[in-house]
């Protein structure tokens, strides 16, 4: 990458490929991700207050309150290893939501330098996400069509490979109507501060990864 920019964020609808993308553009800039769908997920697993209260929005396909999110996200980023940067998977995801972005790294005299946003189209997601199962171990993104894991059930790790309960059909449309309706809006608002970089998320994982390491190094 020409230019390495360190305070990210990964914009798209569900099964976009943002954590297939993430994975390898952290380990590039040695920078965490921060993930807040993966942090809801575990608060859920461990059956903390939090989790039970974002339960039941994630299970309907909704989004989680704002304040919730918020919260977790300006509490993350203020640990140690964010210093140098970080990249934000499914954060934000509404205009209060941004602003709050905005005005937590702002506190820090810093700001967003660029937001890659992932375009695909619904059907395209719905088949993604309907193949996707991931490690329970290592949580290894594997799909069932275009990257086959080596059993059914198994990931190459020896873990047990899961299927996401918001990955049902009727949970992906209302998920896919959510993102259109709430979080599509982010769009025009990063345009507009000039650090949205659209990419094209069709076509394989790694012709997208090349289409993301020309937007984040071009800047
Ligand atoms: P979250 O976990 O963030 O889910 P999401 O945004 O719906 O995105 P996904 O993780 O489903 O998809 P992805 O883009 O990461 O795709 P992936 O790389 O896995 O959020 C879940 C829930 O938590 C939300 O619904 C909400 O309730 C709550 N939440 C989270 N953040 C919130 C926030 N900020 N505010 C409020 N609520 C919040 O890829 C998908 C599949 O496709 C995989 O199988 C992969 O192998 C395959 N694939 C990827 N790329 C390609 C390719 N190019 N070609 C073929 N297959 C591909």
């Amino acid at each position: 990458m020409a230019t390495i920019t360190h305070d990210l964020v990964l914009l798209g609808p569900p099964g976009a490929g943002k954590g297939t993308q993430a994975r390898w553009v952290v380990e590039a800039l040695g920078i965490p991700q921060i993930s807040t769908g993966d942090m809801l997920r575990a608060a859920r697993q461990a059956g903390t207050p939090l989790g039970r209260q974002a339960d039941v929005y994630m299970s309907a396909g909704r989004l989680v309150p704002d304040e919730v999110v918020v919260g977790l996200v300006s509490e993350r980023l203020r640990e140690a290893d964010c210093a140098r940067g970080f990249l934000l998977d499914g954060f934000p995801r509404t205009i209060p939501q941004a602003e709050a972005l905005d005005a937590e790294l702002a506190r820090h005299g810093r700001k967003l330098r660029t937001v890659v946003a992932l375009e695909v189209d619904d059907e395209t997601l719905v088949r993604r996400l309907s193949g996707r199962r991931t490690c329970a171990a290592c949580n290894r993104i594997w799909h069932l069509e275009f990257d086959p894991p080596p059993a059914v059930d198994a990931c190459t790790c020896g873990g047990t490979l899961q299927q996401r309960d918001d990955d049902k059909e009727a949970t992906i449309r209302n998920r896919l109507r959510v993102y259109h309706e709430q979080t599509a809006p982010l769009l025009a608002y990063y345009e507009r501060q000039g650090v949205l970089r659209r990419v094209d998320g069709s076509g394989t994982a790694d012709e997208v990864r090349r289409r993301v390491a020309e937007a984040v190094g071009g800047r």
